[in-house]
């Protein structure tokens, strides 16, 4: 069978590895496909570097419509990444009646239905493997390997600069800005981070799995994001101390009401595999009815990890080239027949009405009837302790232990650990917490998952 004819949109990082994953293992996976799957052509900006890559493998163009345009073409795969001339050139590809491979998360998350319900009409296939957690196989896993399953939830280390520099905080004992100019540094952090350390790249995977997990519509706007700029080295120390880790967790979870999808720190108890995930690495715990807890672990960015999904996806396109996709698995893991029916699917919950347990560090004037108050506040709000933990008056000290106005009144840091709860009530009793005159600087509030 005449092998099946890929074009490249964009040969940086995952393009090339992609291409050189492809020649060195070509003849198994023409065995593992049934057919070669040959990159025809690639389209770059840098035409010359991307010669260099694939020598005369491969027609090399400085314009991506050639591509599209090329009747030869059976797959086009787009690595240029954002939301504006990729979502353009995918649609166009869709339009010609191109399969598309794609792993660009931040496309599929903002404007997924409307990509989805393209390439349906069109009969073409939309492949985002390498979308979410890079190597690690997770959205075939959830899509078909859990198939049998009631999914309960996913909760997963989904971001790898994010995870390094946590990673590093901990180890070093140093405070997020110094890590993160080390993490620039040594390339792990990008120029602009924003998107990594502000949990938005989490978020748009957590939307995707979100999506495949529950049978929902991608809905990226309804996720709760926040990232990890606010976390200070004492809060993972003092986490340690309590038996925890700080992750920045991408949470997708079947609730009563509806569905939670969040991204935020984590204090994720110690003994679990995923708090023991370390570096750039990436982790995601799956948990259904049937199978129970599930782990995947591996490569979540980088060269050949990512070609190592983008590849896969070829295969699966190349196996089911010109074959009715009537029967084939469907791109959100629901028939789309039952997705977005207008207030049928399980709505995603506003953060006021999710349910965890939290961590709090508060620090107080040290002095007769603080705690009192502020365990009187939690009470009447029906809030729950679990731990508390007092830091020694020696202890606080140092920069920022005296916040403008304080200074002089002894004072110490309250660390208090609950029960779960619903946010909004946590919210209103933080709210009164805060306005005690004894209360000295603004309360950190990071959120716990037992994962159990
Ligand atoms: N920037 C991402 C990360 C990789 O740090 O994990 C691509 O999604």
């Amino acid at each position: 069978m005449k092998p099946i004819q890929v074009g490249l949109l964009g040969i940086g990082t995952v393009g090339s590895g992609t291409f050189s994953v492809l020649q060195r293992n070509q003849e198994e996976i023409r065995r593992r496909a049934g057919r070669g799957i040959e990159i025809a052509m690639v389209a770059d900006l840098d035409m010359t570097r991307a010669k260099q890559v694939v020598g005369d493998a491969a027609k090399v163009v400085g314009d991506a419509r050639e591509i599209i345009a090329n009747p030869d073409i059976d797959v086009v795969v787009e690595l240029i990444g954002g939301y504006g001339i990729a979502k353009a050139l995918v649609l166009e590809a869709i339009a010609a009646g191109k399969h598309v491979v794609t792993a660009n998360k931040a496309l599929l998350a903002v404007h997924g239905t409307e990509i989805f319900q393209a390439a349906a009409e069109k009969g073409v296939i939309v492949a985002y493997e390498a979308a979410v957690a890079g190597g690690i196989p997770i959205i075939k896993a959830l899509r078909e390997g859990l198939t049998a399953n009631s999914i309960q939830w996913v909760a997963g280390i989904i971001n790898g600069t994010t995870n390094f520099i946590l990673s590093e905080m901990r180890d070093k004992g140093l405070d997020f800005d110094v890590v993160l100019k080390e993490a620039q540094a040594l390339g792990y952090a990008e120029a602009d981070p924003t998107f990594d350390i502000e949990g938005v790249d989490a978020a748009h995977k957590a939307t995707l799995m979100s999506a495949i997990a529950f049978g929902i519509p991608v809905q990226f706007d309804k996720a709760y994001v926040e990232g990890i700029t606010k976390l200070s080295g004492a809060d993972i120390r003092y986490a340690e101390q309590l038996g925890y880790r700080i992750k920045l967790l991408g949470i997708t979870k079947r609730a009563d009401k509806g569905i939670e999808l969040r991204v935020h720190p984590s204090l994720v108890p110690a003994k679990r595999l995923i708090a023991n995930v370390e570096g750039a690495m990436n982790a995601v715990v799956v948990h259904g009815d049937a199978v129970g807890t599930t782990l995947y672990y591996g490569k979540g960015a980088g060269s050949e990890p990512t070609a190592s999904a983008v590849i896969a996806d070829l295969v699966d396109i190349a196996r089911l080239h010109g074959a009715d996709l009537a029967h084939s698995v469907p791109p959100l893991a629901f028939q789309s027949n039952t997705l977005g029916a207008a207030g049928k699917e399980l709505p995603v919950l506003p953060m006021a009405e999710v349910v965890t347990s939290y961590y709090l560090r508060i620090r107080v004037a040290d002095e007769a009837g603080v705690l009192a108050k502020i365990t009187g506040i939690l009470a009447h709000a029906d809030i729950s302790i679990d731990a508390m933990l007092q830091r020694e008056a020696d202890e606080v000290g140092g920069e920022g232990s005296n916040p403008e106005g304080t200074q002089g009144i002894p004072q110490t840091d309250l660390i208090i650990l609950t029960h779960d709860t619903r946010e909004g009530d946590m919210d209103q009793a933080l709210a009164e917490i805060q306005a005690l005159p004894t209360v000295l600087a603004p309360i950190t509030r990071i959120r716990k998952e037992e994962l159990n």
